[in-house]
């Protein structure tokens, strides 16, 4: 058992923010990259509107495109009952909600308030039981929203509860826009760990303010260990502006590396998947790593 598990969220996070639309093919052969890096869990796609997010249009055609590992987990973002009725005809074994700690996120990422968020999450946990799908979940805003500022680590603990209370077998605590610093990270991990589990949370940290891997290491000390992180340091959300994409893979394994924890994941194979992506048209890696080891 590697001491700790990264959740490999490129394909997903990453990709759903990219001015160009990334192929189905290009979207798998990345999949395929990263399993053979022997990163254990990768979500592929979303079930949303593809009106809204064009980018994850065709996240069936990827999960059916994929080489699936066995012992890997392939999860996808479902917002709904009609994304869940998709994410189930595509084959999906495992689900993500994704909640928001604020109402202002809430409308404007979901379109709907914090409360109809979670009787569509039950909904979408129903569905799941009766389909033996596995569902994770995350919470938005953890560190601050976009359009409200501030956020308590309060309503971060109260919206995850109720996920956990759900049966989402893990909840992410997303800093959505990169905002948070180490010590307010430790607080909210702390508050929320009262609540739920620390086994059954993970961290999911963009990194706007460059604070992403000080505020892992930080929440590390706590006993966190599940991570998000998206490979090339890709990502961002559409209704988040001037929010930066996630924590790079490589720079996160690097310090694990580098800690002694284990992970599972190869560097050479990850710096191989990231290549891969950065030879798409438009597509720029934004890690430390990458570029360190492009240059030489
Ligand atoms: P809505 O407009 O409120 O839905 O969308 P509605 O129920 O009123 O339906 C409107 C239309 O959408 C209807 O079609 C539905 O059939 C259709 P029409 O009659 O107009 O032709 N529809 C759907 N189509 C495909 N898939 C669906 C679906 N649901 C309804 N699942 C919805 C609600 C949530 C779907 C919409 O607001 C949406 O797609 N939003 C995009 C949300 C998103 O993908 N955001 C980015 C991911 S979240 C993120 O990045 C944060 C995270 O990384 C963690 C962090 O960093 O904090 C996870
Ligand atoms: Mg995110």
């Amino acid at each position: 058992m590697p001491a700790i598990r990264i959740v490999e969220v490129g394909p997903r996070d990453g990709l759903q923010n990219e001015a160009r639309i990334v192929p189905v093919a290009q979207r798998v052969a990345l999949i395929d990259a990263l399993s053979a890096a022997g990163l254990g869990a990768i979500e592929v796609g979303s079930f949303v509107s593809p009106k809204r997010v064009p980018q994850m249009a065709d996240s069936d055609a990827v999960l059916h495109g994929i080489a699936q590992a066995s012992g890997v987990r392939y999860p996808v973002l479902v917002p709904n009952a009609i994304g869940m009725q998709n994410a189930i005809a595509a084959g999906a074994q495992e689900v993500a909600l994704f909640l928001s700690a604020t109402e202002a996120f809430s409308q404007r990422n979901i379109n709907c308030s914090i409360a109809e968020s979670l009787e569509r999450a039950a909904q979408v946990a129903a569905m799941a039981q009766r389909h033996a799908i596995k569902v994770r979940a995350y919470v938005s805003c953890v560190l601050g929203c976009p359009y409200e500022g501030a956020v308590t680590p309060g309503a971060v603990a109260a919206v995850a509860a109720q996920l956990a209370a759900l049966g989402c077998y893990e909840i992410s605590l997303g800093d959505t826009i990169g905002v948070g610093t180490p010590r307010q990270a430790q607080a909210m991990l702390r508050t929320v760990a009262a609540d739920v589990p620390m086994q059954q949370l993970a961290l999911h940290f963009h990194d706007t303010c460059g604070q992403a891997l000080a505020n892992v290491l930080a929440c590390l000390e706590l006993g966190v260990t599940t991570i998000d992180s998206a490979a090339g340091g890709l990502g961002g959300c559409p209704y988040a502006e001037g929010a930066s994409g996630n924590l790079a893979t490589e720079d996160l394994l690097y310090m694990l590396d580098g800690l002694g924890l284990t992970t599972g994941v190869d560097m050479d194979r990850l710096l191989d998947a990231v290549a891969l992506i950065a030879g798409e048209p438009g597509i720029a890696p934004r890690s430390k790593l990458f570029a360190a080891r492009r240059a030489k």
